[in-house]
């Protein structure tokens, strides 16, 4: 007899404001991850069931939830390696749009808050600024953030304080704040460290745990707080 996975999808129908629970076997010799078994329940037995991906490949960070407890890619999470039920759940800290798909919106509103961009500050278009290995070093880490949000849902303080920045936008500001490049980093510092901004993180550090690109968001901001105090004693302007 095949082996089966006992899938449970925790889903949300917002026209009736309702959450509930849903059971499902998948053939384990069908799938390989938690991604592949919902695309299998969506092609067979529950067709209106909502969840984003679209790589399949752990890079464009569309297909995170809440697996057995914990913020993971699912494209990335294969069924073997988890025991019992596989349970999954929209990501926390987000405002549900349905069953597994949730709202970043307010998120990446606070992204454009963190100026994740360089400003060359040059009028030739096309002028070349060289850049050195340990120049580059100093923000590759950073730079592999996928805005899968998964730090986001794991960050305690986010359900506690639902105006702080949060990691992903913190880690961004970081990343462009290393750029030799760069000539905005005062006016980034500035909105970052306004109220609701970096400050609000204690380093609990679980934000970092559940990175899958290692960009170690808590580093991150352990290190812009203070690139702030020096940022605030040397005067903002
Ligand atoms: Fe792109 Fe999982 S589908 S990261």
């Amino acid at each position: 007899m095949n082996q089966k996975h006992n899938i449970v999808i925790k889903r949300y129908d917002p026209e009736k404001e309702k959450a509930y629970e849903v059971k499902f076997e998948v053939d384990a010799e069908k799938v390989k991850t938690v991604l592949d078994a919902l695309i299998l329940l969506k092609q067979s037995v529950a067709n209106d069931l909502a969840f984003r991906f679209a790589c399949k490949m752990g890079i464009c960070g569309s297909c995170g939830a809440i697996v057995n407890g914990k913020p993971v890619l699912m494209c990335q999470t294969f069924c073997r390696d988890l025991t019992g039920p596989i349970i999954i759940e929209p990501l926390k800290n987000f405002r549900i749009v349905k069953d597994l798909v949730v709202d970043i919106e307010k998120v990446m509103n606070r992204l454009r808050d963190a100026l994740p961009y360089t400003n060359f500050a040059t009028n030739k278009a096309y002028e070349q600024i060289p850049q050195n290995p340990d120049q580059y070093q100093k923000f590759i880490q950073a730079s592999q953030c996928i805005k899968c949000m998964l730090c986001h849902s794991a960050c305690p303080l986010l359900t506690t304080n639902k105006k702080f920045m949060g990691p992903m936008p913190a880690a961004s500001g970081f990343r462009y704040n290393q750029d030799n490049r760069d000539k905005i980093s005062k006016q980034r510092m500035n909105s970052m460290t306004s109220e609701d901004g970096i400050y609000g993180c204690n380093f609990v550090g679980e934000c970092s745990n559940v990175c899958p690109k290692n960009v170690d968001p808590a580093k991150c901001l352990q290190k812009l707080k203070v690139a702030g105090v020096l940022h605030s004693v040397k005067g903002k302007k």
